[in-house]
């Protein structure tokens, strides 16, 4: 979807509307460069001036940067902090305790909102139950829950005891649930009978049973089940406990475990270019100040504001921006259970008009979806809802193409909403690159420029700085509060994978290739320059995928490459070769059915091929390499005009062309 020829010619340039400028946070070009220069002129004290004036701290940190230690960097380290108090206890004394909190929808239209205090209410109900059950500080519990204020709730309770928590998206297969319980250690397993998207339940609960069934995952003590909509579910006894007996008679309060600022407060696994997925771990100071700020500074965060993000809590998107963002600025929030085209392609756009929503923040991939569902259906176009509430819109995840923007902006935006297109990754707690809607002109399909404190730059291959107008690796050359700590239970992983040697093991390597152009100096992210898919906005490791077919008992070799689709941004395209003779027709129709079966079981539904091909062999060299390069443009269809003089079997080439 990058395609960076097309973002080279965009220049269209949007300037923030002057209303919204008056009453932005950071109202004006001169005011977000006057943050940037304050952080070059003393990066530490930029940092604490602001960790000081935006978080609660039960004893004040007096260092601010450790870097004795580099990459494990420490930030605020000798501070006392508890997450949860800061997004609960200062919302009951600031006025915001009968604020709504949380505006929750479920799939089939129900509304139920909490206050803070109410919220509050909840989550010490969760956390006494938590202890109640032997869980304390430095436990590891895993969530696998339906988007839900239960699922808010849980986190926030790990965060109130001192509990690390590891969401898992509810997407994921038992597979994948038992390798994220296992790494982690987990104690408990907090679960629902059932998630509901769609009109159509999918079992959780009977998830976690298989998980667990498949063994090594002997730390878990408990499974707590919220019941969601009573569905029939196997009960082990002893093990499994109904959440509302473990609320049942809790103590309205409780105590937060004031921790470290440094504490694990989660682990989040995330795709990486090689091997299983990594369990990207945050801490809690730093990861909350930039939860703070970025609410403030990107999404310009008002006490009016009735804000919306449609991600979902077991991804990085709905940790910040859902779990703790929202709440820590005492904002009033949509929670939102169940999926864009449920009843029809116009919920997303039924529920804005309902809510009144102010900002809302999506996926390219729903917008580009929901683009061909406006085209296709003028019920449900846009156009048919009142949407005059929005002030801001904003995009996560993907890189968004021109077109997709400037529909955005018209059709949803009315040509008076900023867009910021946020840049960022699990890894890097909250925004990177992104505009300042009451400051920065925007570019569609630019993410403009880095946050105040954050170094994002544009190297070679050796670490050297590029000219604007190259493109290049991004790195951001100086640690930032909110940054990945480590790799759980893996730390030369992280050094190799984010500090490389090669680049002098101190520049943080984001894993996406930029470009920033020639005379703004905006950056573009032209996409991942390792294994890494992007699907929908949903990261995706190949070999993952690849270790998944080759899996399989009748596969006997698999690669795997992405290749650019229309709506999701890409799609995974699988070549296979099988232990028996290639397959065609019919059968060959079979087995790719299969094994995309088979892939949804071993990683879950995200990862399945939406083309399998079939060869007697890969394209390889001489020394067995596979040609990955060619496979790519095998993939789009396209003719090959490279060089395959290498290539051992170039007859092999003619047979990958067919897809099932
Ligand atoms: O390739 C970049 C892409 O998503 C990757 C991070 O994925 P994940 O850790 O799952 O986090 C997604 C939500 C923050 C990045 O390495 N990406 C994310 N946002 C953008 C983007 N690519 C282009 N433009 C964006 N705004």
């Amino acid at each position: 979807m990058a395609d960076i020829e097309t973002f080279k010619q965009e220049n269209r340039v949007f300037a923030p509307p002057a209303d919204f400028v008056k009453n932005a946070t950071i109202s004006g070009m001169p005011a977000y460069e006057a943050l940037c220069a304050e952080a070059e002129r003393d990066y530490e004290g930029f940092w604490a001036r602001l960790a000081r004036e935006n978080l609660q701290w039960q004893k004040p940190f007096t260092k601010v940067l450790n870097e004795t230690d580099a990459p494990f960097y420490k930030w605020f380290e000798d501070g006392k902090i508890n997450v949860s108090y800061n997004c609960l206890d200062v919302n009951l004394s600031n006025g915001n305790a009968d604020k709504t909190a949380v505006v929750f929808e479920s799939d089939d239209a129900k509304v139920t909102r909490v206050t803070y205090r109410e919220l509050h209410r909840r989550v010490c109900h969760f956390a006494n139950g938590l202890k109640s059950l032997g869980v304390k500080k430095g436990d590891r519990v895993v969530i696998y829950m339906p988007m839900s204020i239960e699922g808010v709730a849980a986190m926030q309770a790990c965060a109130r005891i001192g509990a690390t928590h590891s969401v898992v998206f509810g997407g994921f297969s038992a597979k994948s649930l038992q390798e994220r319980v296992i790494d982690a250690g987990a104690v408990a397993v907090i679960t629902a009978d059932v998630q509901v998207r769609g009109g159509k339940q999918l079992p959780l609960k009977s998830i976690v049973d298989d998980a667990l069934a498949m063994g090594g995952c002997d730390t878990i003590r408990n499974v707590i089940v919220y019941k969601r909509a009573g569905a029939d579910i196997n009960w082990v006894e002893g093990r499994d406990l109904w959440l509302h007996d473990v609320l049942a008679n809790q103590a309205d309060e409780c105590e937060p475990e004031w921790v470290d600022a440094e504490h694990p407060l989660f682990i989040l696994y995330t795709s990486g270019s090689t091997g299983k997925p990594k369990g990207v771990q945050h801490a809690s100071g730093g990861y909350l100040l930039w939860a703070v700020l970025t609410m403030k500074w990107t999404f310009d965060i008002k006490p009016n504001d009735v804000y919306w993000c449609t991600a979902d809590i077991g991804w990085i998107t709905g940790h910040t921006y859902i779990a703790y963002g929202p709440l820590a600025v005492g904002a009033t929030q949509i929670v939102f259970e169940g999926v864009p085209t449920y009843p029809n392609a116009g919920r997303f756009w039924d529920m804005v008009q309902r809510h009144k929503a102010t900002i809302f923040y999506t996926a390219p991939t729903a917008i580009r979806s929901l683009i061909k569902a406006a085209e296709a259906d003028e019920k449900i176009h846009p156009k048919q809802y009142d949407l005059s509430s929005l002030r801001l819109l904003g995009s996560v995840g993907e890189p968004i193409n021109p077109e997709a923007w400037m529909w955005y902006y018209k059709n949803i935006g009315h040509e008076k909403c900023p867009i910021v297109d946020t840049f960022w990754q699990t890894e890097t707690g909250g925004h990177m690159i992104s505009p300042l809607p009451g400051a920065t002109p925007q570019v569609p399909g630019s993410c403009t420029l880095p946050l105040p404190g954050i170094t994002a730059a544009i190297v070679d291959e050796t670490g050297h700085d590029l000219p604007n107008g190259n493109g290049g690796i991004l790195v951001v050359k100086r640690p930032w509060p909110a940054m990945i700590r480590t790799i759980w239970n893996d730390p030369e992983r992280f050094k190799k994978a984010y500090f490389p040697e090669e680049f002098g093991g101190k520049i943080y390597l984001a894993g996406d290739g930029a470009i920033r152009n020639k005379d703004t100096g905006y950056f573009t992210i032209t996409g991942r320059i390792d294994d890494v898919l992007n699907v929908s906005g949903h990261r995706m490791g190949t070999m993952e995928i690849e270790s998944a077919l080759v899996a399989n008992p009748i596969v006997a070799e698999a690669a795997v490459v992405g290749k650019p689709d229309e709506t999701t941004g890409e799609s995974i395209c699988a070549f296979v070769v099988l232990k028996r003779a290639r397959p065609t027709g019919d059968e060959a129709k079979q087995i790719a059915k299969e094994l995309r079966d088979w892939v949804a079981k071993e990683i879950g539904p995200i990862a399945k091929p939406k083309e399998i091909r079939f060869g007697d062999n890969l394209p390889k060299t001489r020394s067995g390499k596979i040609m990955r390069r060619l496979l790519r443009v095998l993939a789009k269809g396209e003719d090959i005009t490279q060089d395959i003089s290498t290539l051992e079997n170039p007859a092999i080439l003619d047979q990958l062309k067919e897809s099932q």
